[in-house]
């Protein structure tokens, strides 16, 4: 149901969203896993693996509430420095997640999506993700954005490499790269830049995400850590995004 009021109740708990105006990108940094596990004495694994049930339920209220892009932080270029048992382990959980979850993700219209550097991964996840890109590229509902071996800066480098191979020696000499042209480069070429960038867990960094991208989006942080994110969280975060007033360095 459309909703045209908004700011009905400034309380933290009892708010309505105002559906005309849902962010059309937003991005996550899933944070807090770790804690989350160690807190209950458990192994780390089992705090990636509390992680991707919040997955679950933060693709299908993005659905719900029509945001038409979800990006969501997986493994850094930077992830590879853990120790290999939780490399192997998320690796593991990527596959099993894109092999138990497709069916679903499917019926619900999701197009699964990735940026990133997939070459570097096991070779059966580059497996699982091509085909699941493949198969939900025609969907109609919100793109899941996967970022594995994702780094804002190799992105930015990796754009400029790509923009710069196409050109002759000569083209090269007069070449003015302006930002349209960069931008065609990026892993997410063709969308909207992210809205809001929501990291739970307490951190409050970018560490190398979107770093391109992120130019004019709103930032939202919570002491929540990722297994323990909800629903309601990610209004309140919405809520708040739609209560701030975004000038673009204009007035
Ligand atoms: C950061 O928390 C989280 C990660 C590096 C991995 C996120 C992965 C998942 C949620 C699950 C796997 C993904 C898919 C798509 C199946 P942390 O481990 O750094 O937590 P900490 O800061 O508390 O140690």
């Amino acid at each position: 149901m459309l909703n045209i009021f908004k700011k009905t109740n400034n309380s933290n708990d009892n708010f309505e969203l105002d559906y005309n105006n849902i962010p059309k990108h937003i991005a996550i940094i899933m944070d807090g896993n770790g804690r989350w596990a160690k807190k209950k004495n458990l192994p780390r694994t089992f705090g990636h693996k509390a992680g991707v049930e919040t997955i679950r339920k933060i693709i299908k209220e993005c659905n719900k509430l029509g945001v038409k892009y979800l990006t969501l932080y997986a493994f850094s270029t930077e992830n590879w420095k853990r120790p290999a048992e939780e490399v192997n382990s998320l690796m593991g959980l990527l596959v099993e997640y894109l092999k138990k979850e497709f069916d679903e993700l499917n019926r619900n219209d999701v197009v699964i999506n990735y940026i990133g550097d997939i070459s570097k991964l096991p070779h059966n996840c580059q497996t699982e993700l091509v085909k699941a890109k493949e198969k939900t590229i025609n969907n109609n509902g919100v793109v899941m954005n996967l970022a594995l071996n994702y780094g804002g800066r190799s992105e930015i480098i990796n754009a400029f490499n790509s923009l710069l191979s196409n050109l002759s020696g000569e083209e090269l000499k007069n070449i003015s790269i302006t930002e349209e042209m960069l931008e065609k480069h990026l892993y997410t070429a063709g969308m909207p830049d992210p809205d809001i960038i929501i990291r739970p867990s307490g951190e409050q960094r970018i560490s190398n995400f979107l770093l391109w991208q992120c130019a004019y989006s709103e930032f939202w942080y919570s002491d929540i850590l990722w297994p323990d994110f909800t629903e309601k969280d990610l209004q309140k975060a919405i809520y708040d995004y739609q209560n701030r007033e975004r000038r673009f360095g204009g007035i």
